[in-house]
């Protein structure tokens, strides 16, 4: 679908975007939502929080006209990041050590129904990781969404293991990692 407009934000107008990306985001996971507390959209909007605060936040939305269709954000992970402590599979100390400029989160990506399958996805993907200064970028897959996993490694991301958050009711995740800058 020609024509989606990219535009990019900072956790400067998180505030303002706030009310719009759980609007998104209710309608996205609103089956997952009625089932998997995990999904509520407090819970979501308690991670966002958590995320935008941030000042390396980094959010990418995708318009139609003036209709959002989709976003994407994430962060710079801190030296220490929580992220990598509920990895459950063995990996050399130095594959998750971190400095606070050495990887990119890729913390959500989500797009509204009719504009999948059209490519959006991909562009707000590659709209938010491309001039990234990171040497790498990670994100999470939930292990029951094989699909979701398969894309992403169709998109060069690589699988390093088994990792379920320290939080509660999270699933299991497969934790993945691509190289920077983008190709
Ligand atoms: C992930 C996403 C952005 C990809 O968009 P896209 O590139 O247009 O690709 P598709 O929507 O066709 O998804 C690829 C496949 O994964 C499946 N899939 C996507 N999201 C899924 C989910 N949350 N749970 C289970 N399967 C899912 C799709 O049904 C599709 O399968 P199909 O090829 O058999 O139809 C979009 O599907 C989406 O917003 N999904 C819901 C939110 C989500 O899961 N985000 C990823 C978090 S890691």
């Amino acid at each position: 679908m020609p024509g989606i407009d990219v535009r990019h934000f900072t956790h400067l107008q998180a505030a303002e975007l706030r009310p719009l990306l759980l609007d998104v985001y209710a309608e996205v996971y609103a089956d997952e939502a009625k089932s998997d507390p995990f999904a509520s959209v407090e819970r979501f909007g308690a991670g966002l929080d958590g995320w935008s605060r941030r000042e390396g936040w980094t959010c990418v939305i995708g318009y139609d006209g003036d209709q959002a269709v989709g976003y994407a954000y994430g962060a710079p992970l801190p030296a220490r990041a929580p992220w990598w402590g509920g990895l459950l599979s063995t990996v050399p100390e130095d594959v998750v050590a971190e400095t606070g400029t050495r990887t990119y989160a890729l913390s959500e990506l989500m797009v509204r129904v009719p504009w999948r399958k059209t490519g959006t996805a991909r562009q707000l993907h590659d709209a938010l990781l491309a001039g990234r200064l990171e040497e790498r970028a990670t994100l999470l897959v939930d292990q029951s969404h094989p699909k979701v996993h398969a894309l992403y490694a169709s998109w060069g991301w690589t699988t390093l293991g088994d990792l379920r958050p320290r939080i509660p009711d999270a699933p299991l995740f497969h934790a993945m990692l691509l190289d920077l800058p983008l190709r």
